[in-house]
This record gives structure tokens, C-alpha cells and sequence, in this order.
């Protein structure tokens, strides 16, 4: 699924640059601006930034059952990514293809 339509950015190389920015030592927070600077990409028009973090909290559920980055840290930027959703509403994940649940702000 294309997640960046001006960049060409899949869910696929979401995945694959969660795996290796969450494998490096001091880690940053995958936002979608470090995902994107990861891909060696710059975003242009931003309208993909919502679909990007629901993607990558989509995506950071499929690692953590999968055993590919660690339960804690997992947790640790899924937290954090929620900070990113604006107050009040609910964002849809690709559930039917992630099988996880929604990502949704509270409070
Ligand atoms: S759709 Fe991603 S920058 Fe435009």
C-alpha cells in the first residue's frame, strides 16, 4: 500500500525503516519526518503525515508480535506517536491489514 503518494513510499518501506532506525543504539522516535529522512526522503505536501503515523503504529504492533524490536520500546514509541493525532480524533489503522487495534487519542 503507498502511504506517500508524492514520494512513492510504501507500507513496506515504512516497515523496513522502523526495523533499522529501532536496531540502532540510541534510537530516535520514528516520527514520520525520521522515517521519511531515513528513506532519504523529504516530504512535500505533508497530506500522507496522518496515514504515516497511523502506518508506523501500525506497523511497530506487527514488529513488537513478530519479535523484531523490542516489547518495551515498542510500547515507548507508540506512546509517543499518539502524541502526534490531534486532540479528539480518531484515526483509522489499516486494521484490516495489520490486524491491530485502532489508534485513538484519549483525553
Ligand atoms: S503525499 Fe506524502 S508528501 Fe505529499
Amino acid at each position: 500500500m503507498i502511504i506517500c503518494s508524492c514520494k512513492v513510499i510504501s507500507d513496506h518501506d515504512v516497515e523496513s525503516a522502523l526495523v533499522e532506525i529501532l536496531s540502532e543504539p540510541d534510537a530516535l522516535i520514528p516520527t514520520p519526518g525520521i522515517v521519511f529522512r531515513h528513506l532519504q526522503k523529504k516530504m512535500k505536501c505533508c497530506g500522507c503525515a496522518p496515514l504515516a503515523v497511523e502506518t508506523i503504529y501500525a506497523k511497530m504492533t506487527v514488529l513488537m508480535e513478530r519479535g523484531e524490536i523490542c516489547p518495551q520500546k515498542g510500547a515507548e514509541v507508540r506512546g509517543k506517536l499518539l502524541r502526534l493525532v490531534p486532540r479528539g480524533t480518531a484515526q483509522r489503522v489499516a486494521s484490516d491489514q495489520h490486524n491491530v487495534e485502532p489508534l485513538t487519542r484519549v483525553g
